[in-house]
């Protein structure tokens, strides 16, 4: 990379073939060292669930809720009053809007929008599938995973374009005027995944007037997952949806979700959803067919842990202070593209992904120059529904997972690939 110093553009043929040289020497050198690092996981390293490890024991023998209910046992839907409080209060929302479910907050949207889809958010006769192929609105990039949902379930799936406020909400509300098959929209409002984003509070105003654009039946998912993990100490703060609903009376189109994998345990948090009385009132209906109630031992010791925001602030202090330095490290390494014209990229301010846009059709051929030189990057397209990138061009980075030795070795890789198939692309057209 020590070579290029300026735009790719102000190069000539001769000039490109000799950095286009020695970027390979520099790849060659990597690939014999090697290595095997990953960017691509999404998940919390080992030193971030060690700081969750007094949930271990932390009941001491002592199963009694703040009620009185006995938590070893049956019961308890929509869970205790002491989880429901503490989710209220990250959800911004009233304990009464609440529901406690189990270990994934993905599962409850899965159960939400299947819910909506065959059986009917307000009972018999609401349900999408009735009036033919429901459709989504998914924002790009974008969560994979909510595209699965869609995909699973037969769900047809329009893209919007995220910007640097959120949805360009021009084309989702032109859109929902022109179709009202559509049934739902995906949004990850703060620290979105993969780009970073936090919606503007003048997004969060109209995304709370889209009840009022589309029809009965449709839903936001907002998918709070990253609600309390800021990196920096002066967070940015996201408007309340909730409360924006409310006043224009649309409360019943939204329906709210986070959890605590990224605060306590992945794979052994809590998850809630929050959304109006009566929604709630129809979910639980159903639910009561699927279960008797959820883990409410891990609840009991989840809110025996977090007992209030102050311990929940201090808590999230402590996950910033083991992956800042791992988000910095990446920066630090995209910086070295600054001013080149070889892609463009995020700086979120908390959440747990960055997200890269290559030059136009080189995603998928930087992900392949990375593995055969042995770094994993999430495969070109998976931010994107059924896996297609139509300009090929996104590509997520996941940094909080390895060490920050390997973040290290992994991003100069990284940039190495970019800058040779940039310049490979650049002599291809000349
Ligand atoms: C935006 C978003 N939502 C939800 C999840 C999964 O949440 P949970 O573990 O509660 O199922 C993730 C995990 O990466 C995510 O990035």
């Amino acid at each position: 990379m020590g070579n290029i110093t300026l735009e790719l553009s102000a190069y000539n043929k001769d000039e490109l073939t000799a950095l286009e040289h020695s970027l390979v020497q520099q790849y060659e050198r990597f690939k014999q060292a090697g290595l095997k690092l990953d960017l691509t996981r999404g998940k919390p390293g080992a030193d971030q669930l060690a700081l969750s490890n007094a949930l271990d024991g932390i009941l001491g023998g002592d199963f009694k809720a703040g009620d009185g209910t006995d938590v070893r046992n049956y019961g308890g839907l929509d869970g205790l009053p002491e989880t429901k409080a503490f989710a209220a209060s990250v959800l911004g929302v009233k304990p009464e809007e609440i529901l406690v479910g189990g270990n994934s907050s993905l599962m409850l949207m899965y159960q939400y929008v299947q819910f909506c889809h065959t059986m009917g958010a307000k009972g018999a006769g609401t349900a999408w599938q009735t009036e033919g192929t429901a459709k989504f609105i998914c924002l790009v990039p974008g969560y994979d995973r909510h595209f699965t949902v869609c995909e699973n379930l037969g769900i047809a799936m329009l893209t919007v374009p995220m910007t640097a406020t959120g949805p360009d909400m021009e084309k989702v509300e032109a859109l929902l005027r022109a179709d009202p098959m559509i049934k739902g929209i995906w949004c990850v409002p703060k620290y979105s995944n993969p780009s970073g984003e936090v919606y503007s509070d003048e997004t969060v105003q109209r995304m709370a007037a889209l009840g009022n654009i589309a029809g009965r039946h449709f839903r936001i998912m907002w998918d709070n997952a990253y609600a309390v993990h800021d990196l920096d100490g002066h967070p940015p703060v996201l408007a309340n949806l909730m409360d924006a609903c409310r006043a224009q009376g649309t409360q019943d189109s939204l329906f709210i979700t986070g959890s605590t994998s990224k605060i306590t345990f992945a794979g052994a948090g809590i998850s809630f959803a929050a959304t109006s009385e009566d929604n709630l009132k129809h979910l639980k209906k159903w639910l009561s067919a699927v279960t008797i109630g959820p883990d409410k031992v891990n609840q009991l010791r989840h809110a025996r842990f977090l007992k209030n925001s102050e311990d929940l602030q201090a808590h999230m202090r402590k996950h910033a202070a083991l992956i800042k330095p791992k988000f910095d490290l990446v920066q630090q390494h995209l910086s070295s593209l600054d001013g080149k014209g070889m892609g463009t990229w995020t700086t979120p301010r908390g959440g747990y992904f960055a997200s890269f846009d290559t030059l136009p059709g080189l995603a998928k051929t930087v992900v392949k120059l990375a593995d055969e030189a042995g770094v994993k990057l999430t495969p070109a397209g998976a931010t994107f529904p059924y896996g297609k990138d139509p300009e090929d061009k996104n590509i997520r980075i996941a940094p909080t997972f390895p060490a920050l030795a390997e973040i290290d070795q992994a991003m100069q890789v990284f940039v190495t690939c970019v800058a040779l198939a940039s310049v490979q692309q650049r002599l291809a057209k000349l």
